[in-house]
C-alpha cells in the first residue's frame, strides 16, 4: 500500500522540530525572490484534490508549485469528479497519486481522510485540511509567521480563541506550539472547547498541564462566560507551572490566534456572542506587543478597522503561505535536501490492527465511519497503558480499552489481570468491553470468569 521511503505530511508530527526550523530557513530564501526558483521542480506535477471549499490553501499551493517551475492539475469541484459517482478516495488517489502526479495535496471533509490518501498513493501526500482533524501546512505558515515576528516560539504566551473544537488549524497549531514550548491559553466559544483527546495528548506527549481559570481573568473576550484553560509546559527550564490564570502574568499576550465558527461542521447550533476583537480591546496595556493572527477566512471575529494596525498579521500569514509551501514541496519532491533528521514515527505508519467486532472509532466524523467504512482496516495506536487507551490512527480520537486479549490464544482478560503481562505486546488486542471481546470471537479467561 505504502511506497517505501516517501514522505507525507498528514499531521504536523510528520516533521521533526529540526526539519521545521530548516524549512523556515528555506522559506526565507524562497521569499527573498519568489521568481528566482523555476528550475527547482521543473517537470514535476502537483495534483490538488479539494473536496471542500478553499481559497488560500489551494491557490497558494498552486502558486508555490508554479513558482518552483512545476505544473498543476486540479480537481476543485467535487461535483465534476468521480467522487460524485461514488468512487472511493482510495481508488482516486491510487490513480492520481500514481501516474498522474508526483505529489498530491488533498482537502476532505472527513477526519483522517488525508491518512487514507497517504496510504493508497505511491507519491507524497500533503494534508490540506481533513475535517476537524488537522491542517499541518497552515501550522507551518502560522509558526513561520510568528517566528519571523517574535524571533522565537519558546516561552511565548499564545491565546487560541473561538471554535477550538472544530478548527483543524487550532489542533495542529496547538501541537506545534507545545512542541516548541510556547504556552497556550485557550479561550473557547462556550460549548466549543478543545477536544479532550487534543488536551490529553498535549499533556501526555509534551508535558503540558492544564488548569481551568475564570474568564474574568481575561477581560475583553466578549461572549465567553464559561472559562478559559491555561496550558503551560511543565518541562524543566520552562515557565513555571501555574495553577490559576489569576496567578499568571497575562500582562503581555504575545499572540492571539482567532478562528471563525466552523459552521459547516456544526449540527445546527445557534452561535450568539461569538468572541470578537476590536480596537477597544487592543488598547489594553497587555496587548501592546500582541500579534493578531487568523488563518482566514474571517467572518466577523476581527473588526476590519484593525487591518491597518501593525499588530494585525493575518494577511502576512496568508502571504507567507507561498514561500513556506515552496520549501515544503521542494523537500517532499526531493528537489532540496534537509540536514535535519526526520521524526522517529510518522502518522501514516500502520498501528494496531483490530479484529472485526472489536472497537470502532467513536468519532462519527472519522473517515473509518464515513467513506472508508467498507474498505478501511480499523487501525489504532496504543496511546496510554494504565488503563489502556487507543487512539484512532486516522482521526486521533481516543477510546478507553479496559480488556486485553491475545491474538494467538483468543482469550481475553481485564487489562490489569496478571495474565495480560504474559501476552507479547505485538499479540495484544484491545477491547472496550467484555461483550465486545466475545463478539470478536474471544473467550473470557477462566480466572476472570471465576472472579
Ligand atoms: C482554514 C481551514 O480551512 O481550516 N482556512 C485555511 O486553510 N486558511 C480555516 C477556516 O476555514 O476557518
Amino acid at each position: 500500500m505504502k511506497a517505501g521511503g516517501k514522505r507525507d505530511l498528514v499531521s504536523i508530527d510528520d516533521l521533526s522540530s529540526d526539519e521545521i526550523r530548516e524549512l523556515f530557513r528555506r522559506a526565507d530564501e524562497f521569499r527573498a525572490d519568489l521568481r528566482a526558483w523555476t528550475h527547482v521542480c521543473r517537470g514535476s506535477i502537483m495534483a490538488t484534490l479539494f473536496l471542500e471549499a478553499s481559497t488560500r490553501t489551494r491557490l497558494s499551493f498552486e502558486s508555490a508549485m508554479l513558482r518552483l517551475g512545476g505544473g498543476v492539475i486540479t480537481a476543485a469541484d467535487v461535483t465534476t469528479t468521480s467522487f460524485s459517482k461514488g468512487e472511493s478516495l482510495a481508488d482516486t488517489v491510487r490513480v492520481v497519486g500514481g501516474s498522474y502526479a508526483d505529489i498530491v495535496v488533498i482537502r476532505h471533509p472527513q477526519d483522517g481522510a488525508a491518512r487514507v490518501a497517504a496510504q493508497y498513493a505511491s507519491v507524497p501526500v500533503v494534508n490540506g485540511g481533513d475535517g476537524s482533524h488537522e491542517h499541518p501546512t497552515q501550522t507551518l505558515c502560522d509558526l513561520y509567521t510568528l517566528w519571523r515576528e517574535k524571533g522565537q516560539i519558546e516561552g511565548l504566551d499564545v491565546v487560541l480563541c473561538g471554535d477550538l473544537r472544530y478548527s483543524r488549524t487550532i489542533h495542529s497549531f496547538a501541537y506545534a506550539l507545545a512542541r516548541f514550548r510556547a504556552n497556550i491559553i485557550t479561550v473557547p466559544y462556550p460549548g466549543f472547547e478543545m477536544p479532550a483527546h487534543v488536551i490529553e495528548r498535549l499533556a501526555r506527549d509534551f508535558g503540558v498541564s492544564t488548569s481551568i481559570a475564570s474568564v474574568r481573568d481575561l477581560p475583553g473576550f466578549a461572549g465567553n462566560d464559561k472559562g478559559a484553560a491555561y496550558l503551560t509546559s511543565s518541562r524543566p527550564h520552562q515557565l513555571a507551572l501555574f495553577t490559576k490564570l489569576s496567578e499568571v502574568d497575562v500582562d503581555h499576550i504575545d499572540a492571539i490566534y482567532m478562528t471563525r465558527a466552523q459552521r459547516e461542521r456544526h449540527h445546527g447550533e445557534t452561535i450568539e456572542g461569538y468572541p470578537r476583537i476590536d480596537r477597544e480591546m487592543l488598547k489594553s496595556e497587555r496587548m501592546r506587543d500582541v500579534r493578531l493572527m487568523h488563518p482566514l477566512p474571517r467572518v466577523d471575529e476581527i473588526d476590519y478597522e484593525l487591518d491597518d494596525d501593525p499588530r494585525a498579521i493575518y494577511f502576512r500569514q496568508a502571504a507567507f503561505g507561498v514561500p513556506m509551501r515552496m520549501a515544503l514541496m521542494a523537500f517532499l519532491l526531493g528537489a532540496i535536501e534537509l540536514d535535519a533528521r526526520p521524526p522517529e514515527h510518522v502518522s501514516s505508519e500502520p498501528g494496531l490492527r483490530f479484529p472485526v467486532g472489536g472497537p470502532r472509532c467513536r468519532n462519527d466524523r472519522c473517515v473509518t465511519n464515513g467513506e472508508g467504512r467498507s474498505y478501511l482496516p480499523l487501525d489504532f495506536r496504543l496511546v496510554a497503558e494504565e488503563p489502556p487507551r487507543v487512539g484512532c490512527a486516522y482521526c486521533s480520537a481516543e477510546i478507553e480499552t479496559r480488556f486485553v486479549g491475545s491474538a494467538t490464544s483468543h482469550c481475553f482478560h481485564a487489562w490489569n489481570a496478571p495474565p495480560v503481562r504474559r501476552i507479547r505486546p505485538e499479540n495484544r488486542v484491545y477491547f472496550e468491553s467484555a461483550e465486545q471481546a466475545r463478539a470478536a470471537g474471544f473467550q473470557e479467561d477462566a480466572e476472570l470468569a471465576g472472579s
